[in-house]
């Protein structure tokens, strides 16, 4: 069956997060704003909370792009007010919503039209609205939405947890659930968060199925925090962890501590907030005291992790400065290979530092 994905900002992010989740699938089309593939998904909505950047899936209907095909769609199984809308990707809106509203009259259903300033409603207006939703796309594709990203659970995650560490920064959840599942690693693997501030990769991958969680941190207060956000998660959520460490331990001295790590995604500490004056020299310091604590961390991993263990790291971009970490060479040095394209990054227009996320395997 063929499936819209609607991506979200950081568009080639979710795709590779989708493609790291179903590898058997095929991408058949994509843009900067959707993918159609071609797949088996037995319940959309349970498949979608899986994932942290798709904000909608829906199911493409392989007939004409008409007011009577949606009329005809939603006069299937309508109990009482049917409140439908339509949203318009890569297209401009037209008013066929009104068309489908007229036909739905004439069958003698009663018809709520849902619209929205922006050419696609919302998932908030969506689910708050109990609203069918048909997504036209290019006007090449037709499609019944059957799953809307569950803003509310993220944004839960995010801000209604016991501690936030606004200082150091906290990971958006649903850029912790994309790097979790950019791993692509089993259940029963070990994953270990080395730089775990206050805990959000940690409560991504508890949240996804992982019964073997270890954060480490070289601050006494973001290891407290860690642990209280997580136990606020365990009990939220009702989680149970067969193992689960929260320890303090500057990143040099892992291999004293740790063995056997399957799986490390983390964020490591990405240099001071920037005001967007600083000098390309001044980003030149700051860039060469980050390599430095890559170096010795990415030592550190490949001494960690098992034959064959994975890495997912954010590693920042300087948005006014042409210079980069090599993180691949660092990878290299220590018979690692990023697997990810350059392409995975993660940021707003209005942020000086952006995140890439690279993904290294050991041979
Ligand atoms: C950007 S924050 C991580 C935030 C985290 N991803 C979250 O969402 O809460 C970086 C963390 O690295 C820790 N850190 C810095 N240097 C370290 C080192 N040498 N070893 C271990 N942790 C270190 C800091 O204490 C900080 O908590």
């Amino acid at each position: 069956m063929r499936f819209i994905f609607i991506l979200g900002q950081a568009s080639k992010l979710s795709l590779a997060e989708i493609q790291s989740v179903l590898p058997q699938a095929s991408v058949i089309d994509s843009s900067d704003a959707y993918a159609v593939i071609e797949t088996d998904i037995a319940d959309c909505q349970i498949f979608l909370n899986r994932l942290g950047g798709t904000i909608k899936i829906a199911k493409i209907i392989n007939q004409p792009i008409a007011a009577t095909t949606i009329a005809e769609q939603l006069s299937v199984n309508a109990l009482g007010k049917v409140i439908f809308g339509i949203s318009f990707y890569e297209t401009k809106p037209t008013k066929i919503g009104m068309e489908v509203k007229r036909l739905l009259k004439e069958k003698k259903f009663s018809a709520r039209l849902v619209t929205s300033r922006e050419p696609q409603l919302s998932s908030v207006i969506v689910t708050k609205e109990k609203v069918r939703e048909f997504l036209i796309i290019k006007n090449k594709y037709l499609a019944a939405t059957c799953a809307v990203q569950d803003f509310a659970d993220f944004s839960h995650r995010d801000y209604g947890r016991p501690t936030r560490d606004t200082k150091s920064g906290t990971l958006p959840p649903k850029l912790a659930r994309m790097m979790v599942n950019l791993a692509a690693a089993k259940s029963n693997a070990t994953i270990l968060d080395p730089f775990c501030g206050s805990g959000t990769i940690l409560q991504e991958a508890l949240l996804l199925g992982f019964k073997k969680v270890i954060g480490t941190d070289i601050s006494q207060k973001a290891v407290g925090d860690t642990k209280e956000n997580i136990d606020w998660l365990i009990s939220q959520y009702q989680l149970t962890p067969s193992r689960l460490t929260i320890e303090q331990l500057d990143v040099a001295r892992l291999s004293t501590q740790l063995r056997s790590i399957d799986v490390i995604v983390t964020e490591p500490y990405l240099g001071p907030g920037l005001h967007g004056t600083e000098t390309s020299q001044q980003i030149g310091k700051i860039i060469g005291e980050l390599t430095s604590l890559y170096e010795i961390s990415i030592e550190q991993f490949s001494t960690v992790l098992t034959k064959s263990g994975t890495v997912v790291m954010v590693v920042p971009e300087f948005r006014s400065n042409q210079q980069t970490i090599d993180v691949e060479s660092l990878f290299t040095k220590v018979g690692m290979t990023v697997v990810s394209h350059r392409d995975l990054v993660y940021g707003r227009h209005d942020q000086y530092v952006w995140r890439r996320i690279v993904v290294a395997r050991k041979k």
